[in-house]
């Protein structure tokens, strides 16, 4: 874990503190901002409860291009106030990442999501429990190697958020990989004119995915694999590439979340990407 001491979530932002951010993201490291808290108005302390979410999706998420939540429960004002709250943490949130990242200029703001429901008592399957280590990987959106980076604010009045991360990508794939099956021929090509996925996978993502699920589904690699423990508490904020850290959520309930997504090439060391370490690995283009 890399520790940020930033107090303020507007920059300028000194350039040793900026070098230092980047270098120790594409090392695998985490971010952590102990004393920079996203903080509530009083009156959106109300949606400090799990009845705000629809019981149906994982977390609420909030589109920033069309401004459309989904999976609240909530309607009318309460939903539009819901809205404005995780609006407020995703600009904030791309306002850090613009300041405090410079390089990478490109960055996509993608969806931003608040998880309400405590971690630790939930049903999942195997595949969509976050509690399992695994990197990540969407099944419906395709990447072609571009980078999953992700901002958490810890929101809870009390409580950490308590995560596990593992070892080094490049160990973890070195191990996987030769296990992974084969993708079906035409798979690809299918879920794209179907729908299913957003544009086309490429190989990179089928083997994004088939690693987050030979992560997940290893029941001795959940029990032996090499990992620590990560505890959030209230007030902090912290930020991961979850593409290429192994994580895992174990517990804690009221988060924040913004995801960004940019190319490998924004990187001061491209070659720590999972995509070059892929393709180094099995010798061949993946996009
Ligand atoms: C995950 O990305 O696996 C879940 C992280 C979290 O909700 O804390
Ligand atoms: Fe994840």
């Amino acid at each position: 874990m890399e520790e940020i001491g930033i107090e303020s979530w507007t920059g300028p932002f000194d350039p040793a503190t900026r070098e230092r951010a980047q270098e120790a993201l594409e090392r695998g490291l985490v971010l952590f901002f102990p004393r920079l808290p996203f903080t509530l108005a009083d009156s959106e302390k109300d949606f400090l409860s799990a009845d705000v979410a629809n019981g149906k999706s994982k977390n609420i998420s909030l589109d920033p291009m069309t401004g459309k939540i989904q999976g609240t429960a909530l309607s009318g004002a309460r939903a539009e106030a819901l809205a404005a709250m995780i609006e407020r943490f995703g600009a904030g949130a791309t306002r850090l990442v613009h300041e405090l990242l410079p390089n990478y200029a490109d960055v996509e703001r993608a969806r931003t999501s608040y998880r309400p429901v405590e971690v630790k008592g939930r049903a999942y399957s195997r595949i969509s429990d976050d509690r399992l280590l695994h990197v990540d990987a969407f099944p419906s959106r395709p990447m072609r190697g571009r980078r999953i980076l992700r901002f958490f604010s810890n929101v809870a009045p009390q409580g950490a958020r308590r995560w596990q991360v593992g070892e080094p990508f490049e160990n973890f794939a070195r191990a996987f990989l030769p296990r992974l099956r084969n993708p079906v021929p035409g798979k690809a090509w299918l879920f794209e004119r179907l729908g299913v996925t957003r544009g086309r996978r490429s190989r990179y993502d089928e083997m994004m995915l088939a690693l987050h699920d030979a992560a997940k589904c290893n029941v001795r690699y959940q029990q032996t694999a090499p990992h620590h423990a990560l505890d959030f508490p209230p007030g902090c904020s912290w930020m991961v590439y979850t593409d290429q850290v192994l994580h895992a959520a174990l517990g804690g309930e009221f988060a924040l979340e913004q995801t960004f997504h940019f190319d490998v090439a924004a990187m001061g060391a491209p070659e720590r990407a999972p995509l070059k370490v892929l393709e180094r690995l099995s010798g061949r283009a993946l996009v």
